[in-house]
């Protein structure tokens, strides 16, 4: 199906929402409150500038999990408004869980039943509420770059704990987002220290409105 058009002045709207909560140099709270001012107009600014990382996530989901996907759990990190379990309920997975620390984009995400369990929370140096092996993947789609390009070591070592060993931690955002010193020591830290190991990396050139995407599969050990 061909994609929507929109005109030169809806696609500047949809950049001009989008940018104000990617603004470079923005601290945690103040990133979680302006996601929470502007849930309601996520989704139609994300889709106007042509945003594809959650259809890209689903896909991608589908390719590694061909059959019995109502037996896999997920774990669906940075899960905003829920565009990604959207695209992933689309191929049949069904148990999925979000977590986002904007209580109203989860607001948003309920209004659709996209999950089983809303965890309000924040994935960085903290220990999340969540047992050890509880998932067989863990997704985490176009986490706001200021905080993905700092990334700490104990975020990524949480996602590995609450993922079983054999499953997957998936990441996909703007292909910038991977490059800084810090995402990229903290990634290869686990993969030296045999946590998980980068099973697989695809690209996008277009991601977002002239944006290129990068996304990741780590197999967790
Ligand atoms: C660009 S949205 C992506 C939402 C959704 N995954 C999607 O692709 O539409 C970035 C999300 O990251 C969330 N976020 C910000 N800081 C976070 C943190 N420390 N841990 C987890 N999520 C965070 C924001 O609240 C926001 O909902």
């Amino acid at each position: 199906m061909a994609e929507p058009q929109f005109t030169p002045e809806e696609v500047q709207e949809g950049q001009r929402i989008v940018n104000y909560v990617i603004t470079k140099g923005l601290d945690n709270d103040t990133i979680v409150k302006r996601f929470d001012e502007i849930s309601e107009q996520y989704n139609k600014a994300q889709t106007l500038i042509g945003y594809k990382g959650p259809k890209w996530m689903g896909e991608s989901l589908a390719a590694l999990y061909p059959s019995n996907r109502e037996n896999v759990k997920i774990l669906d990190v940075a899960a905003g408004t829920g565009m990604a379990a959207f695209e992933m309920r689309k191929h049949g997975f069904v148990h999925i869980d979000g977590l986002e620390p904007s209580q109203n984009m989860l607001d948003e995400a309920k209004k659709s039943n996209l999950y089983e369990r809303y965890i309000c929370d924040v994935l960085g140096e903290n220990t999340l509420d969540i047992a050890d092996d509880s998932y067989t993947v863990v997704t985490m789609v176009g986490l706001s770059s200021e905080i993905m390009k700092k990334l700490p070591l104990k975020a990524l070592e949480e996602l590995a704990r609450v993922t079983e060993k054999g499953g997957r931690v998936m990441i996909n955002n703007y292909d910038r987002n991977f490059r800084s010193d810090i995402i990229r020591t903290n990634l290869s830290n686990l993969e030296s220290r045999r946590v998980w190991k980068l099973e697989d990396e695809q690209t996008m050139p277009e991601i977002s409105n002239g944006v290129g995407g990068i996304l990741q599969v780590y197999m967790v050990l």
